[in-house]
């Protein structure tokens, strides 16, 4: 009888949660070979960043949670890695696994490789190229100290290779993000979103934004509400906001002109099956998520990227995704382009099939990491 695996999985942030979901439901086919552990840092804690995640993608209740909060990238990762380090030492797991690049999973990855513990990051390997990102700078330390290296697409090999990480320990899996998609398309008809918002397929722009370039600078900020204030001239905008930009548009005196607007509708956090509504049926998409780029190219929606560079470029080469920067002039000129039905075609990357978990379980089981 082999030996049963225990891998402690670390989750923190919304982004995490649509990755996880799928990979502790295929643990659940293998119980007779892994022992999942789930571990919830805290790094979320609102009921709409959080805990709907967990009820909707059905994933089991944390077996322990750090309730860290928030804090500065310091406190929260110090928080992070000192409860991970107890827990760590007392519990001994054959295996970590951390996802995506969010201060939780940098802080459980330097915690587990002190400790010797092999690290699996799933989603490893993209790079913006952009240090200024402070997810940038968990990617490559979380890399760096990973055993195994599981990406989604072939460019995040060559990205690891260049920095000489050893072939055999990485594997190219495809998306676990699409397999939540894929899993939650058949139940987007029970969203009920868009008739309590009365939106009409295809008639409005869905938008997100949260990273700290874009927010936490006023003229940057007021520049993107400038040419959301005229773009609604043309099209309905569903804003979801992330509490952060909510904070950061109340500080900057933006958020009354935005509320004024008789065409946006600013509107909290969706839960994943309203975004994914939302997205799906709209005209186009304006964010800077990382994971919304990779959801409208499966959708073959169009998405406008607020940035200057993306660690995706898959949704960009093959997808429907372009990346276009935060000013005014240049948001306004690429949604009338759209607008105007200049759209780009696109395709779904290979291995975004819905099978990513999968084919990560069965890397795991066969034990070459050991
Ligand atoms: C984090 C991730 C980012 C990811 C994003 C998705 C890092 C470095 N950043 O950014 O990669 O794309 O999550 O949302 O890990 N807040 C609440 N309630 C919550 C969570 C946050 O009100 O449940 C507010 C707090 O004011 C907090 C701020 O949002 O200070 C920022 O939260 P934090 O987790 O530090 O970073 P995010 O911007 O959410």
């Amino acid at each position: 009888m082999p030996k049963l695996i225990s891998i402690m999985n670390v989750v923190g942030a919304r982004p995490n949660f649509m990755k996880v979901a799928p990979l502790m439901r295929e643990y659940a086919r293998h119980l007779e070979r892994i022992a999942p552990f789930l571990v919830h840092t805290g790094q979320h804690y609102d009921d709409d960043m959080s805990s709907i995640f967990f009820s909707e993608l059905k994933i089991p209740k944390p077996d322990v949670s750090f309730g860290v909060g928030s804090g500065s990238h310091a406190t929260q990762t110090a928080r992070i890695m000192q409860e991970s380090e107890t827990l760590m030492i007392r519990q001994r797991p054959d295996l970590v696994l951390v996802v995506g690049d969010v201060n939780s999973t940098l802080a459980a990855t330097l915690v587990a490789a002190k400790l010797h513990i092999p690290v699996a990051h799933v989603e490893a390997g993209l790079r913006s190229y952009d240090r200024t990102m402070p997810e940038e700078l968990n990617r490559i330390v979380t890399d760096s100290l990973s055993d195994i290296l599981f990406t989604t697409s072939r460019d995040a090999n060559v990205n690891l290779r260049k920095e000489g990480v050893e072939e055999s320990k990485i594997h190219f899996v495809g998306n676990t993000m699409i397999d939540t998609v894929n899993m939650m398309k058949p139940y987007l008809g029970t969203s009920t979103i868009a008739r309590d918002l009365h939106l009409d397929h295809g008639q409005y722009v869905y938008m997100t934004l949260h990273r700290p370039s874009n927010v936490d600078d006023l003229a940057t900020l007021a520049g993107i509400c400038d040419a959301l204030l005229e773009l609604q001239n043309h099209i309905r905008i569903v804003w979801s906001l992330h509490p952060r930009t909510r904070k950061m548009l109340q500080t900057f005196d933006l958020l009354l002109r935005l509320e004024r607007a008789q065409n946006i509708t600013l509107y909290e956090p969706v839960s994943y099956l309203n975004s994914l509504s939302l997205m799906s049926n709209a005209a186009f998409v304006l964010t800077d998520s990382g994971g919304i780029q990779e959801e409208t190219t499966v959708f073959g929606v169009p998405c406008l990227t607020l940035r200057e560079n993306t660690e995706r470029p898959i949704t960009v080469s093959e997808g429907t995704n372009e990346v276009i920067g935060s000013s005014r002039a240049r948001i306004l000129d690429c949604s009338l382009r759209l607008l105007q039905g200049e759209r780009k075609a696109g395709r779904v990357p290979e291995l975004w099939d819905g099978n990513a978990s999968e084919r990560i379980v069965e890397v795991l089981l066969g034990g070459s990491w050991k």
